[in-house]
């Protein structure tokens, strides 16, 4: 069977970006950003998203490309080791993030409908927490919306790499940035007191940067970029020879945090205008952003492009997720992809809906208090993400052979648009990374 590509550059990029952008540049650069020294944050954001993240994206791409495979059998095909193990943790981490990110790509359906239904005309601001807050313990709800966020995905995913992914991104994204510069526009120039958001996000903060804030950025530098996952190497193994990927790379990478930054211009300004304290997660996009809109002219159509806004970033994210895990399915079962997309579809039904009701008060799924949602959570960011990333990097600079890695990032050679440039990357990806993330992982683990 003919392995299937993406048939443009644009589309390329397109894909990469759509799963890129999600819901860590929404609901938490933003945040994250202004709590730690605005733009001097930016600058270590960068700086990190640069040393440490794109060489585990190159890694990554790399892998990828070379094997043109899903995550396991293409570190299989390079080593006999117990490397495809690596893959493995990438494609069940996918698994796991998608079960609870279809979720919130369901709340952000239902808020979707809402404001198009006009349900929050004249609501307070107590009525909108009360109302986000008994849909979540109700359970039915988010059940039924995270199975329609998740048959969308899954649509998208038979119609084919490139017919459904590559199509799709190229219309989501540009509509994505679209509505984004709108929301920003309005939020700068038509609110009252906007510039205090605009102070809470930008002004720089020195004093803020410590060791602790450095790795803070690169943990969010790797969600953000999808990094860990094997999302970015099983869309680099449907990347044409012709794509040069550092290129690629860097232009997502600085297309990531463009959308992140736009976003905490499209929020901030609103929730300081309202003298609302700033806040991030569930909570921001989904109790003070609705409140927001109820008090401002033309809030009813803010609302409904914000919301689709999210839903567009959601939905993105969460096919490459399941991206992973179908060609993983369809390659090692020898199955049709869509008799894998299909058989997902009822697997990630069960536990996508077993994330969603552990939030509801009916109790269940919660251990030593702690729900489905957040362990699931908790666990890929903390544990699988960094693990991941590391082993990658580790692989790609000292166990896959050399010429892979070479051959992949000049075209064979044949482009090196930088003095150094190639060897830059390997030091990178054989010093920087790996230090940088094994000290993120102990810093998120709690042992420094
Ligand atoms: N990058 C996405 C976000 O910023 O929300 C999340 C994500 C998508 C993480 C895909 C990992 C992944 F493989």
């Amino acid at each position: 069977m003919e392995k299937a590509t993406f048939k443009s550059s644009i589309g390329t990029f397109a894909a990469v970006a759509g799963s890129v952008v999600g819901l860590g540049n929404i609901w938490r650069f933003p945040y994250l950003a202004g709590e730690n020294g605005g733009f001097a944050f930016l600058i270590v954001y960068l700086v990190v998203s640069l040393l440490v993240s794109l060489p585990v994206m190159l890694s990554e791409f790399a892998i990828g490309r070379s094997q043109r495979s899903n995550a396991m059998r293409s570190f299989k095909q390079i080593s006999s080791g117990p490397w495809f193990l690596v893959g493995f943790l990438g494609v069940a981490s996918a698994y796991i993030i998608d079960s609870f990110y279809m979720v919130v790509g369901g709340w952000s359906l239902e808020f979707l409908r809402k404001s198009v239904m006009n349900e929050f005309a004249g609501q307070t601001s107590e009525q909108i927490a009360e109302g986000f807050n008994s849909y979540v313990a109700n359970g039915v709800g988010p059940v039924a919306w995270a199975e329609i966020s998740l048959c969308l995905a899954t649509i998208i995913i038979i119609l084919g790499v490139s017919k459904g992914i590559e199509k799709m991104n190229k219309i989501m994204m540009p509509t994505l940035v679209c509505i984004l510069v709108i929301l920003v526009i309005n939020s700068i120039f038509f609110l009252p007191n906007s510039q205090a958001g605009i102070d809470f996000l930008f002004h720089p903060d020195f004093s803020k940067i410590t060791f602790k804030t450095l790795l803070t950025a690169i943990g969010q530098s790797f969600f953000s970029l999808s990094l860990g996952m094997g999302a970015m190497l099983t869309y680099a193994s449907y990347i044409q020879e012709k794509e040069h990927l550092p290129n690629t790379a860097f232009r997502v990478m600085i297309f990531d945090s463009t959308i992140a930054l736009l976003s905490g211009l499209a929020i901030f300004p609103a929730v300081f205008s309202f003298g609302i304290d700033p806040s991030s997660g569930p909570h921001l996009l989904f109790l003070t952003m609705p409140n927001i809109f109820q008090q401002i002219i033309g809030g009813r159509f803010l609302s409904i492009i914000f919301f689709l806004f999210v839903f567009m970033a959601a939905i993105t994210s969460q096919i490459s997720l399941l991206e992973v895990v179908t060609a993983y399915a369809s390659e090692e079962l020898k199955i049709k992809r869509w008799k894998a997309a299909l058989g997902l579809f009822f697997t990630m039904s069960i536990t996508g809906s077993i994330c969603a009701l552990s939030q509801s008060d009916l109790g269940l799924f919660v251990i030593n208090g702690h729900t489905m949602f957040d362990i699931f959570d908790y666990a890929s960011s903390n544990y699988m993400m960094p693990i991941g990333g590391l082993l990658i990097v580790i692989f790609a600079g000292y166990v896959m052979p050399e010429r892979i890695l070479h051959s992949q990032l000049t075209n064979n050679g044949t482009q090196r648009p930088l003095p150094f440039y190639y060897m830059v990357i390997r030091f990178l990806i054989r010093f920087v990374s790996p230090v940088f993330i094994s000290l993120m992982f102990l810093n998120l683990i709690g042992i420094i």
